[in-house]
């Protein structure tokens, strides 16, 4: 991959029915203040983000914004617990009390948390402002951000209460990525495998090439694998919006993780982590229906092994865990689980003729 990482190098066009939005890719395109400032006119602003993205970044986007404009500020506490309905009105409440219009627009710096809270939030204001996603970890910035899916959790599930609205621009700062844990990070990259699995024969073959340079965190090489990961969920996104048909290819790897994050409890392994293991699931089921080769398995599991990422289930679950947890699963329909399987590398298929002895074979 090449060495010098283009300050602002791609401007996608990732849309719904209704419009394109560009996606900023680069290093320092936070600091080109002439980004968000074009985005905006003369709008007012609710600046969402939280506790630990906060001090880190949003000093650099206040300086952006000018001091001519109306600017809310909102800070929410961290972490999964707090995409809650609370929070959602503790934005509302912000913005209402500061006399925002809905001409304003929301911002959102940080991880898929405050992204979803908050492009929710801007979906329901006023019946809908628009928003700006300025996404902080690698997870949001090559999936949540990208794609218009909106949402917070409710007590009895993940992301049940939520809505389709599209931002009107993403801003990505590879530089953000270097305060981020290795841990996270490493989440991230599971992910972006997931592309070149279910997409690009070429990008699956390249990641794997490239490991070290991901390791060190070189920007040339991240901004080129955000690039490519953005412009396959825009190309999927633009196919289908609401997720009837091909989006559902998206979820590789995710129904078996879900299974894995609702067994544990949410939030004792990562989602990255989880999908991980999904996706080495569903490629052995793969490799045995003879719809992909075994060396595909191997190199995704020696690249999810070299970022420290799980390949094997937690040792507790057994089969009838994952098909429980499988069967609660919000992308069930009408009982039947679907699976999304590899067909060749760089394609799958999704599929709800999957039997428990291939799953147990494969866990
Ligand atoms: N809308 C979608 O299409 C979509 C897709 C995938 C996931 N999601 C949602 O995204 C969420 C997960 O997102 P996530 O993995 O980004 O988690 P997250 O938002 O919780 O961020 C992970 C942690 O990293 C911290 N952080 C963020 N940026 C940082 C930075 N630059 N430096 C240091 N620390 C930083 C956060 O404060 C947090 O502690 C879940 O709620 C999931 O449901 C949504």
């Amino acid at each position: 991959m090449s060495q010098n990482a283009p300050r602002v190098e791609v401007r996608l066009p990732a849309t719904s029915t209704d419009r394109q939005y560009p996606i900023y890719i680069g290093r320092g395109t936070l600091e080109q203040g002439a980004i968000l400032p074009k985005l905006l006119g003369d709008r007012g602003v609710c600046l969402v983000t939280n506790e630990t993205v906060g001090p880190l970044y949003e000093a650099l986007v206040l300086e952006s914004l000018g001091d001519q404009r109306k600017v809310t500020r909102v800070l929410l506490p961290d972490g999964e617990s707090h995409k809650t309905l609370e929070s959602f009105g503790t934005i509302v409440t912000a913005a209402l009390e500061d006399q925002q219009e809905r001409s304003c627009v929301f911002i959102a710096l940080g991880g898929g948390v405050v992204g979803d809270i908050t492009g929710f939030a801007a979906a329901a204001f006023l019946r809908g402002a628009d928003f700006i996603q300025i996404p902080t970890t690698l997870l949001a910035q090559v999936d949540s951000s990208v794609g218009g899916k909106t949402a917070i959790n409710h007590p009895m599930g993940k992301n049940l209460i939520g809505a389709f609205h599209q931002p009107i621009g993403v801003i990505i700062d590879t530089m953000t990525l270097n305060t981020l844990s290795e841990r996270e990070f490493a989440a991230g990259l599971a992910e972006v495998v997931k592309y070149g699995l279910i997409a690009d024969a070429h990008f699956f073959h390249r990641l794997l090439e490239s490991v070290d340079a991901l390791k060190r965190r070189d920007q040339a090489t991240i901004s080129e694998v955000i690039s490519r990961c953005c412009e396959i969920k825009a190309d999927i996104v633009n196919q289908d919006e609401r997720e009837g048909g091909v989006r559902a290819v998206l979820n590789f790897g995710h129904t078996f993780g879900h299974a894995i994050e609702r067994e544990l409890g949410f939030g004792q392994w990562l989602h990255g982590e989880a999908v991980a293991v999904g996706m080495v699931i569903a490629t052995r089921i793969s490799v045995a229906r003879g719809q992909i080769d075994v060396q595909v398995l191997e190199g995704l599991v020696r690249f999810l092994e070299t970022f420290d990422l799980p390949t094997a289930p937690p040792p507790e679950m057994g089969l009838d865990d994952f098909m429980r947890a499988m069967q609660g699963d919000k992308k069930v329909q009408s009982g039947k689980i679907r699976f999304v399987l590899l067909d060749g590398l760089g394609g799958a298929c999704v599929t709800a003729d999957v039997d428990e002895s291939e799953i147990a074979a494969s866990l």
